[in-house]
């Protein structure tokens, strides 16, 4: 990554293909259906955070181009649950064009909601 310094980790992040159910749930409330992943966490190292979030939606956007590709370059559906206290994770996925899946927290995690986005290759 662009800020990395020489041996350390700036950022990372990391998706994967959804549970049979989930998948079959996200489904249902997007009527969605083409290619879905799941992210699971886009994370930047406590040393570069609070620096304007370039760092952060680069990575977002490698973790979008990287989901895009694994599902053959098609167009992809890529959601994820964030904590509804983390606040810095939602303004990222504000700016990356994620939107939440429902008003309200998950039905099955009072403490997360489920944000999404659909990427074109
Ligand atoms: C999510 C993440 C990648 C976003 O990175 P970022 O866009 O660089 O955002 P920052 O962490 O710099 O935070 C941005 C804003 O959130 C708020 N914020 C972040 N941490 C905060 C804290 N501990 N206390 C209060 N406000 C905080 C501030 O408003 C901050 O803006 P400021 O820099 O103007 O003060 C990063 O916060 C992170 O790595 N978090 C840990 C991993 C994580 O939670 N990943 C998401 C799980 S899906």
């Amino acid at each position: 990554m662009a800020l990395a310094e020489p041996g350390k980790i700036a950022a990372a992040f990391a998706h994967a293909l959804p549970e049979t159910d989930y998948e079959q749930h996200i489904r249902e409330m997007t009527g969605f259906d083409g290619a879905i992943r799941v992210f699971l966490t886009v994370a930047v190292s406590l040393a570069q955070r609070r620096c304007g979030g370039s760092l952060a939606d680069e990575a977002c956007e490698r973790m979008l181009e990287d989901a895009v590709r694994r599902s053959g370059a098609k167009s992809t559906l890529v959601v994820g649950r964030i904590n509804m206290e983390n606040k810095a994770s939602e303004m990222m996925s504000n700016r990356m064009g994620f939107e939440p899946l429902t008003e309200g927290p998950d039905r099955y995690n009072p403490d997360m909601r489920e944000w999404y986005v659909v990427v074109d290759p």
